[in-house]
């Protein structure tokens, strides 16, 4: 057999993969997974795709393995096909089995707590410094009881189900956790399988110990010690690993050793390796979308919309770090600015619903339609609006629109990466501009092939739609070129088995130690939580 250390990963082969992971056993887990049930118009049950970044680069990610993918059930139709699957288990996709997904079923107000009010309300936002600190948040009883009510509860219940996994099988388990939902994790996994191997993913930023101490102190302390029962944790960028590193080494919130130079921490008898790489696309995956009935469908409904005006475009979930008012904002002040443009461009919100429990995201979509109905009143003509919304959850739609746009707006205040300007790089066809933020995590890699701009200054974001626009035709093409160049040199793929050599290499370091750090080893009291 091949020896998996020696592979190139650029050039591995699903097969090599599949050789490797022939004694081990994937389980992944997240919040929301790979597919959503839901009824479609005639009452029957239906599977759609998981909206987000996550469920984007993990699906293609796992086509080479046999992999369980455990994640929490969000629609009531999920719970019936929980109780319906032999074994608790859905092969998927279903017409092409490819790996199991499996759902957990949390208690209704439990769940609450987790996501509303921990997972979205307070993590999130710290981890965009998207905290209004004159206002929110306010952290009283509701909140620490929603953390040890609800953020434990379902962290355990996690946990409960991926140690029966692991106990499933004779196969060595390999367990990657994702993001922010899944903090304490490792921690409850930890205490009974001391030796299994787990990686944990955040796809969001992490933010530098100033801002990280707006947490209280209890909180900090026990996200950091499930985080660090980790063997490996990724991020996205190099800054969020520095990021990460300080915050534990200010030492206020766990007693740990932090080796900068490593970038490992020693917590306890504990060490986790602390890495980054750069999440991706799979652009094959995607070409094979884009080429579908449905997708020409939408891409002609586009064109009819514009007809022969120019195509700007922006696909996001309705989220507050996405900035889509600032980018409304922005059109509006180029469109007075540039009376010559009027008539001669479309501005296409390709949006979806998101998160519509909590106020904030109701009132935001609230004022994107307020805003969009206030510049088409100003502007529109008998022949032209100058905004269009579309607000559905609906993937053949974005996919067409970004093989579609002459510019594309990607203006996050700050995201962990954005898929979106990825994926619009290698669908285009049109050698769009692609306009993004410098507070995309992606913008380290697509410098160059992008006019980057300022999130919060739209005089600036305005000059910048401008510029795109009157862009000369070598100029796009040329910048079009390297933005897919640069995106397909890298793939979800490779994300995913950065990810897997890195567990590897812990368990050589721990074959060749031959210990296995494990519950065994008391932890200070102050550091134990349940
Ligand atoms: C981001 C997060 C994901 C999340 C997705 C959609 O990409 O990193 O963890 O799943 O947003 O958000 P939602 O709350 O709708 O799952």
């Amino acid at each position: 057999m091949e020896d998996f250390d020696e592979l190139d990963l650029e050039t591995i082969t699903p097969r090599q993969v599949r050789e490797y992971l022939k004694d081990k056993y994937v389980i992944v887990a997240s919040n929301r997974g790979p597919v959503e049930f839901r009824r479609d118009a005639g009452g029957g049950i239906k599977a759609f795709r998981g909206a987000g970044g996550v469920v984007t680069a993990m699906s293609t990610a796992l086509t080479a393995t046999d992999a369980v993918w455990i994640s929490t059930a969000r629609t009531r139709e999920d719970a019936i096909m929980t109780r319906e699957a032999t074994g608790g288990r859905m092969a998927m996709p279903p017409d092409r089995p490819q790996y199991w997904v499996r759902f957990i079923v949390p208690e209704k107000n439990d769940y609450h707590q987790y996501y509303n009010v921990i997972s979205n309300s307070l993590l999130w936002p710290l981890q965009h410094y998207l905290f209004d600190v004159v206002r929110r948040p306010v952290i009283d009883d509701t909140v620490h009881h929603a953390w040890s009510g609800g953020y434990r509860k379902v962290n355990r219940l996690f946990a409960e189900e991926i140690i029966k996994e692991i106990r499933s099988t004779d196969k060595k388990a390999l367990v990657f956790l994702q993001d922010y939902h899944l903090y304490l994790c490792a921690h409850y996994i930890r205490r009974r399988e001391p030796d299994v191997l787990i990686h944990h993913f955040t796809h969001s930023p992490w933010v530098q110990p100033d801002y990280f101490r707006l947490l209280p102190l209890s909180m900090r302390r026990e996200l950091l010690q499930g985080m660090l029962a980790t063997d490996v944790l990724g991020f996205h960028t190099h800054h969020y690993v520095n990021n990460f590193l300080q915050c534990c080494r200010e030492g206020e919130a766990v007693r740990a050793t932090v080796d900068s130079k490593r970038r490992i921490i020693r917590f306890g008898q504990r060490e986790t390796f602390v890495r980054h790489y750069p999440i991706s696309i799979d652009h094959e995956a995607l070409e094979k979308t884009a080429s579908r009935s449905d997708v020409a469908a939408y891409r002609e409904m586009l064109r009819l919309l514009a007809g022969d005006r120019k195509l700007m475009v922006r696909v996001d979930r309705i989220e507050p770090s996405k900035n889509i008012l600032r980018g409304l904002q922005a059109y509006e002040r180029f469109l007075a600015c540039h009376p010559e443009w009027r008539e001669r461009v479309v501005f296409v919100n390709v949006l979806y619903p998101s998160r519509e429990d909590l106020r904030e995201y109701r009132d935001l979509r609230r004022e994107i339609e307020e805003t969009a109905d206030t510049i088409n009143r100003e502007f529109s003509t008998l022949e032209w609006d100058p905004v269009v919304l579309s607000i559905e959850d609906n993937y053949p739609r974005s996919v067409a629109a970004l093989m579609e746009f002459e510019v594309l707006l990607v203006n996050p205040v700050i995201d962990g990466m954005n898929l979106v300007c990825k994926e619009g790089a290698v669908l285009n066809r049109r050698d769009g501009v692609i306009l993004l933020s410098v507070g995309a995590g992606a913008y380290h890699e697509l410098r160059g092939a992008v006019i980057p701009l300022n999130p919060l200054d739209v005089s600036e974001t305005a000059h910048c739609i401008w510029k795109a626009l009157e862009m000369g035709e070598r100029k796009r093409k040329a910048m079009a070129r390297l933005a897919r160049e640069v995106v397909k040199k890298n793939t979800s793929f490779l994300w995913f088995l950065q990810q897997m050599r890195a567990l590897r290499k812990v368990e050589r370091l721990r074959a060749a130690v031959g210990t296995s750090p494990g519950p065994q080893v008391e932890l200070p009291r102050y550091e134990r939580f349940d």
